[in-house]
């Protein structure tokens, strides 16, 4: 995976022990947990600790997942496609999206998103969103199907300054 420098040191270590508990067992027990939090409150270094940290783990920025999907559908077509978000679905221990609600995506790829959350639900795999969005406001703009299942797994609120302003 391609972690920006920025992130390059980022360790589950860098969060207080209720956090990485709950990491910790959302990953044992295949949850889907929500990583809300105002911007600079360290939900993409949360995010980017996983993925260096749990072996099998798979992270994307919301919009590159839908970008790489549009990349499988013009090079490979629907079946590409489909082979594609069901090796992300079955193969990943922890599967990553990063900033759900940044930019506006069409529905294809909420649909996409929502494809992913079921399958993994019903597996019992683990899967993590980060988002700045309240879910109800995820309810109004994305999916409420999406916003109710993020409201049924675990939501886990990340506090404090803006680390990006503190430095
Ligand atoms: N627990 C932490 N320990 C050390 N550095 C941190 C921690 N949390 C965040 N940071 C650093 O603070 C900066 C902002 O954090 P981050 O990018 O994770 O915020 P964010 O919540 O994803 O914000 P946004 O909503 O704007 O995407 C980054 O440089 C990040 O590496
Ligand atoms: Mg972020």
């Amino acid at each position: 995976m391609n972690v920006p420098d920025m992130y390059k040191s980022a360790l589950l270590s860098d969060f207080g022990e209720p956090v990485k508990q709950r990491i910790r067992l959302a990953d044992k027990m295949g949850e889907l947990i929500t990583v809300t939090g105002p911007t600079g409150s360290g939900k993409t270094h949360l995010a980017m600790a996983v993925a260096r940290q749990v072996p099998g783990s798979i992270l994307f920025h919301a919009t590159e997942l839908a970008v790489e999907c549009a990349a499988q559908v013009s090079e490979w077509g629907m079946g590409g496609f489909r082979k594609f978000i069901m090796e992300i679905q079955k193969n990943e221990r922890v599967v990553i999206i990063d900033d759900l609600g940044a930019a506006k995506l069409t529905e294809f790829y909420h649909q996409a998103l929502l494809w992913i959350i079921n399958y993994r639900e019903s597996e019992g795999l683990a899967m993590i969103i980060t988002t700045n969005k309240t879910l109800e406001e995820i309810s109004e703009t994305i999916d409420d199907r999406i916003a109710s299942r993020m409201a049924g797994g675990v939501v886990l609120e990340l506090t404090g300054e803006d680390r990006r302003i503190a430095g």
